[in-house]
């Protein structure tokens, strides 16, 4: 999943618009950008959004503090989402509670068990800070961990995420790190967060590519504009892919070495792992033309 972009669930219109964007995944959004009095209305017409999709969708349902998100859950899953996004997850319990209780929304409405998998937006209140180590071994349904920096600048009482020349303050490079590791400790894709600024596509490819190079296999998007430019920065170029095939063969050619050179360079198995992960990746994804 390179682009996930987030449709609000109570408009119609951008229900409609968002299976036409390319994005490898959307998210139907019942919290923050639902306001409180549509929310029973959102759930409606997300949940038939859901049903009639063409392809698997994920739902983003209120928090498991809200006192909604039980509501939410009833409405949609007997729709069959193919993943619940799970915001102001705190550590990988809130997983495992989330995970129970779709075990039992599974059963009620003839789902398959376990079927339904979890991404959680990990990095959204002070104390999720400090969780990130917590969600391997949470749940098998844990298939992704995203980081978000507008609610925890609002937890934090912060003014800005960003210095004047767009680079991320201390807590925000902190929380975004972190979540990279724990996502990769946990067996999870990791996801970069939302780039609000969209009518600012230099940014957005600039964030896109830096998360890329860091080790994010996605980023959430908030509008349609978006999902090319993420798509193009989460596909390996053709340099890269056949870069990843002269160290494959290079490896292959020496069988039972530890160490190969290649153009000048040393290559040992962190690079030939990088170099596999990468071919796989590629084989995986469309191309940014698709
Ligand atoms: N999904 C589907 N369609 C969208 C969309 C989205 N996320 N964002 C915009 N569109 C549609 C608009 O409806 C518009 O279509 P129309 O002209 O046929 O009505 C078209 O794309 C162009 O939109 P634009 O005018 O550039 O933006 P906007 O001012 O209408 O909307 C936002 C701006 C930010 C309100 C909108 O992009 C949005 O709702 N994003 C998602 C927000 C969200 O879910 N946040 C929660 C996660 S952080
Ligand atoms: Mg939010």
């Amino acid at each position: 999943m390179r682009s996930l972009l987030f449709v609000p669930g109570d408009s119609e219109r951008k229900l409609a618009k968002g299976f036409e964007a390319g994005a490898d995944r959307l998210i139907l959004d019942l919290e923050d950008s639902v306001a409180p009095e549509r929310k029973a209305a959102a759930r409606t017409l997300t949940a038939d959004a859901v049903r009639s999709a063409p392809v698997p969708v994920a739902v983003r349902v209120n928090a498991l503090s809200s006192g909604l998100i039980e509501d939410d859950l009833a409405a949609i899953m007997p729709a069959g989402p193919a993943m619940i996004v799970l915001p102001k997850s705190d550590t990988g319990a809130d997983v495992q509670h989330l995970s129970a209780l779709l075990t039992v929304l599974e059963a009620e409405n003839g789902l398959a068990d376990g079927g339904t998998e979890i991404l959680a937006i990990a990095t959204e209140t002070a104390a999720s800070l400090f969780g990130l180590g917590t969600y391997r071994g949470s749940s098998a349904r844990l298939a992704a961990m995203a980081w978000g920096a507008e609610d925890l600048s609002s937890a934090l009482g912060a003014t800005r995420t960003r210095e004047a020349d767009g680079t991320l303050t201390d807590p925000y490079r902190l929380a975004r790190t972190l979540c990279l590791a724990g996502a990769v400790a946990a067996g999870a894709a990791p996801i970069d967060t939302v780039y609000t600024d969209f009518r600012d596509e230099a940014g957005l490819i600039a964030t896109a590519k830096a998360a890329a190079a860091d080790g994010f296999l996605g980023k959430l998007a908030i509008h349609p504009a978006q999902v090319g430019p993420i798509n193009a920065a989460f596909t390996p170029s053709p340099e890269a892919i056949a870069h990843a095939q002269r160290v494959v063969d290079a490896f292959a050619a020496a069988p039972g070495a530890g160490v190969v050179g290649l153009d000048g360079a040393m290559l040992d198995r962190p690079h030939l792992v990088l170099a596999e992960q990468l071919l796989a990746r590629a084989a995986a994804v469309r191309p940014p033309s698709a």
